[in-house]
């Protein structure tokens, strides 16, 4: 059977266990009703769900908004051309596309991933115990730092002019590659209270894009002519480590060699090179770094990476494979986190270790290792080929491999991140149209013995999109120091406001508490501007300020001077891609 075949035949395990999942909870709820509407296909069980995720009557919400138990006052869905906040929050503008980094560049495009890296962090150390603030302490800085943004993808009609028709020019195609990739900027807070880019400071600004050296590291490391790659594409969300470096991820490389208009029209010759889809280490604070890509966590359309640390310091690294019937994956590196004080050593941490994906019918973790699985060394592609002949081939195409190995492919995995307080771990699968899975769920794992080097696990549904919850498509997802949940949605922008979606109006952000009465009820915080997707939500150390990212504005605008959007400078302005700085929280 070919890995194509495997993946056909399995892709339907995931909702078969998922409607189990659901059944059992609304089972137990309300009994034989349930079993009724058990019946109908997963999109169609609205009332169903209701059970497990009711939403609260408009009478109840207000007694809950009066009792003060939530730390904002919830907006409603909102299709106006703006970031819409509850009362008391303000956003100030840090940095949009083509922005003057003030060092000759430009800040980029499409920003998905933020992190906020204290200005005192390596003088005053880290706290591996805050995930959810990237392991940044307490007491460092919260009104000076480094933002570490990456730039996923670009709209060429307002990069380079590119509308579509015959090839680019080589001035149109250097202009792109500059607007992917990352930036450094330095951000600090006014005595007002007011965010801005520092842009003076020259010693920290940064790019990095489709032409910067990165060097590869781990088992792939000489593939495809490697150790060096050229550039980094496709950088959707992220991750921290608790040594104070950033993880970028590369998820859509694939259309870059690819002719335009359907492509990007890059040089094949190096864009096609199996370079790309790894996870990429960048230190923020040394501008000369060379940043890293580690082979070791494979190759896939990388979403995102969580770090949790064991208490051994056994260093494990959760990640998404976010394409429709594609897989979760655990990584263990080899080498222990024993001394945060380590970094120059801590920064290999990821150059070795053992690669597992998720089996979501038995619950537990599958090893992705050439030698020791016989079912890697005889797989076969639909040619009769061998798919690997070496662990570099299962790594490059993690995947493959992990169907050979029967892993459960589920609904687009998008973001994940450890719950601060139980080490429980949530996963954020958008949607999959194809198996009517239109508005996707947040499910819950949870290793055996909260142990995250466990190789067997258990999970459950958290919560699931749709109308009678108030949200569809969850994407990136960010804990608060109370282990409240905040998520934002990734609903396309062709599917905005239309149809289906429609109750959602704009993408929006939301809060979720993860125990107690109110546990999985998703309340909207913030409403993003038109065909615009929310991404990136981090917190300052003090959990006062919450960055995040408007991507894509306008992004179904037809032409230069037919315009969906004028995000965020207004009038008759193109739209741009930005990052802002929210401010309010009272913590
Ligand atoms: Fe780039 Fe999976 O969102
Ligand atoms: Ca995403
Ligand atoms: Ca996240
Ligand atoms: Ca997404």
């Amino acid at each position: 059977m070919t890995s194509h075949d495997q993946r056909a035949e399995r892709k339907s395990i995931w909702h078969d266990l998922l409607e189990r999942r659901i059944n059992r909870r609304s089972l137990v709820a309300t009994g034989a009703a349930a079993a009724a509407v058990a019946a109908l296909p997963l999109d169609l069980q609205t009332a169903e769900a209701a059970h497990y995720n009711a939403p609260m009557s408009a009478p109840a919400l207000a007694q809950r908004q009066a009792q003060g138990s939530l730390p904002f006052k919830p907006i409603g869905t909102s299709t106006a051309d703006d970031l819409i906040l509850p009362e008391g929050f303000r956003y100030d503008l840090l940095a949009h596309r083509g922005h003057d980094m003030g060092n000759g560049n430009q800040f980029g495009e499409n920003a998905d991933f933020l992190a906020f890296f204290p200005i005192d962090m390596l003088e005053k150390g880290l706290d591996q115990n805050r995930p959810q603030f990237g392991f940044t302490r307490s007491d460092l800085s919260s009104s000076d730092g480094l933002l570490l943004v990456n730039h996923e993808y670009i709209n060429p009609m307002f990069i380079s002019g590119y509308t579509g028709s015959g090839a680019k020019s080589s001035d149109q195609i250097n202009a792109e590659k500059h607007m992917v990739g990352m930036s450094v900027i330095r951000v600090k807070r006014n005595s007002d209270g007011r965010w801005y880019f520092d842009q003076t400071d020259a010693a920290h600004n940064r790019r990095i894009d489709a032409t910067t050296p990165i060097t590869l590291t781990g088992p792939a490391a000489n593939i495809d002519g490697g150790p060096i790659a050229i550039g980094s594409l496709g950088n959707c969300s992220g991750g921290v480590t608790p040594w104070g470096t950033a993880l970028s991820c590369e998820e859509n490389f694939q259309d870059y060699p690819n002719a335009a208009p359907t492509g990007y029209g890059w040089e094949p010759e190096i864009y096609a090179k199996r370079h790309y889809g790894w996870v990429v280490e960048v230190d923020p604070f040394d501008k000369n770094s060379t940043p890293r890509k580690h082979t070791a966590l494979g190759r896939f359309r990388h979403e995102n990476v969580a770090v949790r640390v064991g208490g051994d310091g056994t260093v494990v690294a959760y990640m998404g494979d976010d394409k429709a019937d594609s897989c979760v994956y655990k990584f263990v590196a080899e080498r222990k986190l024993t001394n945060l004080a380590d970094r120059p050593g801590n920064m290999q941490i990821l150059e070795s270790g053992q690669l597992y994906a998720a089996d979501f019918a038995n619950g537990k973790w599958i090893l992705l290792d050439y030698n020791s699985q016989s079912a890697l060394q005889s797989a076969k592609d639909s040619k009769g080929n061998l798919l690997f002949t070496s662990q570099a081939d299962v790594l490059a195409d993690a995947q493959a491999a992990a169907m050979a190995l029967k892993a459960t492919p589920v609904d687009r995995p998008e973001d994940i991140e450890i719950h601060p307080l139980d080490g429980s771990v949530y996963v954020a699968l958008t949607n999959n149209t194809g198996h009517g899975n239109f508005h996707g769920q947040i499910v819950r794992l949870a290793e055996t013995d909260g142990n995250p080097a466990a190789m067997s696990f258990d999970w459950s549904i958290f919560a699931v999109g749709g109308s009678q919850s108030g949200f569809s498509s969850p994407d990136n997802l960010v804990f608060d120091g109370e282990g409240n949940l905040w998520m934002v949605t990734d609903i396309s922008s062709s599917r905005t406001n239309k149809g289906i979606y429609k109750f959602q109006g704009n993408n929006g952000l939301f809060f979720f508490r993860t125990s107690g009465p109110d546990a999985g009820i998703a309340f909207q915080f913030a409403s993003g501007p038109v065909e615009c997707e929310l991404t990136g939500p981090c917190w300052s150390p003090d959990g006062r300020t919450l960055f995040l990212s408007i991507q894509h504005p306008g992004e179904e605008s037809k032409s230069l001077t037919e315009l969906s959007s004028h995000w965020p400078i207004g009038g008759n302005e193109v739209p741009r891609s930005g990052v802002v700085a929210i401010t309010g929280f009272k913590r």
